[in-house]
């Protein structure tokens, strides 16, 4: 693994039912950090995938009438047209119903067995199918009669069986010393301290098989058993760079993964559980765990005025890919909880899209098919007003690439989307129409630097509006690939006298329908 290569991934998901907003939401964030990396000249790895056994998987099929891979063909393949959907980059898709992922699990497990890890002893206590995650008596309530995780309002029951164990209790220190060594490998912050106290108040052997039903992978030393869901998925993340073969040119180009991106409701698996198993089994960890907070709906207030919000495929069909992405990542501090609306979304396709950035393009390129010959012109009259002008982006790029790198879209865009409104701004003060009669050197000098703008303000857009900024680059005439970090501070890439391509309208003003 070298700096020169970056690996991130997304939950996977249980196709238990159809995705839905939350789902999209991380997806896009992981999307957005994998284009910015490749366009920052990194070669990049982009793993999502379903996550198709345990318990939950089994009920919800019985309920459809259907066998478990069945069902999991049926809807794991929902998940997979998302990605085409939602425009991911990813560059595979992983299910765990897949042998290479067996072979990867049971590797794994033999490597925790044989080195002790790994004890057969029985289980009793709460356990959430929902979650498929066991709770301490502490960390459940009673409400109304229903006992349930206080932390995800789940239903809990109690179960009383035969389970191997995951010394776990045994890897708290060396977790802690992991986390105060590596003070970024759980962000944001807030998410850290909380995994730091729960490991401080210790913690206790986890148990990592189930006997009670059948769907998932067989404990290779006891057929009775099938492997804990959790340990079972958790290894997606190394069975997709064709682990246990440690020689893979996948594995070893990519692992230790640079970034899992997750939401916050499974941290403890990522932070606590996935460490310790990659420790136990010898295995280098990832050099982080982003546990981004939730996309809120009021169900009420939003059923009501809003319709079907959370549907991302309807939120797309109606008002188009780029506009969620970009809408999710604006309006939605990463870190932290967001409610979303559809007054905010046409808001902001309207403010940032439509009016900003959208017309930028539009008029400046139709100024330029008008007074230009519709091709690039010459820059021969610049003024240190337009160099000053130019510069703030080139000066501002090794800013943009640290947001980037601390997970910080939010500033990331708005720092971009302020560039897009200078620019505005600039074609406004400088007139450039008022000299097509007196001085056309200076009038093409100035759309020039303006459409240098738009072509740098493009480039940092693109891995967020990979469609728009994509229309852009071929209006403007520019090589796709030639449009990269390393291209904002190089005006060449700009072909004089090149023809533009025909125009395309960017962002339509969306009504408030609300
Ligand atoms: O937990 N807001 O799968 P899952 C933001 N299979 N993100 C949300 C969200 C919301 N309202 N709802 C869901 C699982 N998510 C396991 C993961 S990984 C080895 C196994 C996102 O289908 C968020 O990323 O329940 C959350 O962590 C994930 O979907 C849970 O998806
Ligand atoms: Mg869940």
């Amino acid at each position: 693994m070298n700096n020169k290569n970056f690996y991130i991934t997304t939950p996977i998901y249980y196709p238990s039912g159809k995705p839905h907003m939350g789902h999209a939401y991380s997806s896009i964030i992981a999307d957005i950090l994998a284009r910015f990396n490749k366009i920052d000249g990194k070669s990049v790895f982009f793993l999502t995938g379903t996550d198709e056994h345990g318990l939950k998987i089994q009920r919800e099929a019985e309920k459809n009438n259907k066998n478990p891979i069945e069902f999991c063909n049926e809807l794991s393949k929902k998940f997979k047209d998302l990605t085409l959907t939602l425009n991911l980059s990813n560059n595979d898709f992983i299910r765990t119903t897949e042998k290479r992922h067996y072979e990867s699990v049971k590797n794994i497990w033999n490597k925790l067995y044989d080195n002790g890890n790994i004890y057969l002893d029985k289980y009793s206590g709460w356990y959430s199918v929902s979650d498929e995650a066991y709770y301490d008596e502490d960390e459940t309530e009673t409400i109304d009669g229903n006992k349930i995780a206080k932390s995800s309002g789940s239903k809990v029951d109690w179960v009383e069986e035969e389970s191997y164990f995951f010394r776990l209790s045994k890897w708290s220190e060396k977790l802690l010393e992991h986390y105060d060594k590596n003070p970024e490998f759980i962000l944001p912050p807030s998410r850290k301290k909380e995994v730091v106290n729960f490991v401080k108040k210790g913690l206790k052997d986890l148990s990592v098989s189930r006997t009670s039903f059948t769907w998932g992978i067989k404990v290779p030393q006891n057929n009775k058993h099938v492997i804990y869901v959790w340990l079972d998925a958790l290894t997606n993340y190394i069975s997709a760079l064709n682990y246990p073969n440690i020689n893979d040119k996948l594995y070893k180009e990519f692992w230790p993964a640079n970034i899992h991106i997750i939401g916050k409701d499974i941290l403890r698996f990522h932070a606590i559980y996935w460490p310790a198993f990659l420790m136990a089994a010898e295995i280098k960890l990832p050099d982080r765990v982003y546990g981004h907070g939730w996309i809120l709906s009021d169900e009420k207030k939003m059923s009501k005025s809003l319709g079907n919000i959370l549907d991302p495929i309807e939120i797309i069909d109606k008002y188009g890919i780029d506009q969620l992405r970009y809408y999710l990542m604006k309006d939605v501090s990463l870190g932290n909880d967001g409610n979303i609306s559809l007054e905010n979304l046409t808001n902001c396709i309207n403010n940032d899209l439509a009016n900003n950035y959208g017309n930028l393009c539009q008029r400046v390129l139709t100024f330029v098919e008008k007074n230009c010959d519709n091709s690039i012109p010459i820059p021969s009259k610049r003024t240190v007003e337009d160099e000053v002008f130019n510069k703030r982006i080139i000066d501002e790029v090794d800013k943009l690439r640290s947001l980037m790198n601390k997970q910080d879209i939010n500033n990331y865009i708005k720092t971009v989307v302020n560039f897009s409104f200078e620019a505005n701004k600039y074609f406004n003060d400088t007139e450039p129409w008022s000299f097509k009669k007196t001085d056309k050197i200076r009038m093409e000098q100035i759309i020039f630097t303006i459409l240098v703008q738009i072509k740098n303000i493009s480039i940092l857009l693109n891995p967020i509006i990979p469609v728009a900024t994509k229309k852009v680059f071929k209006m403007m005439n520019l090589n796709p690939e030639d449009c990269k970090i390393q291209n904002i501070n190089n005006n060449d890439i700009l072909k004089h006298k090149k023809k533009l391509n025909e125009k395309n309208i960017l962002f339509k003003k969306v009504e408030n329908d609300n």
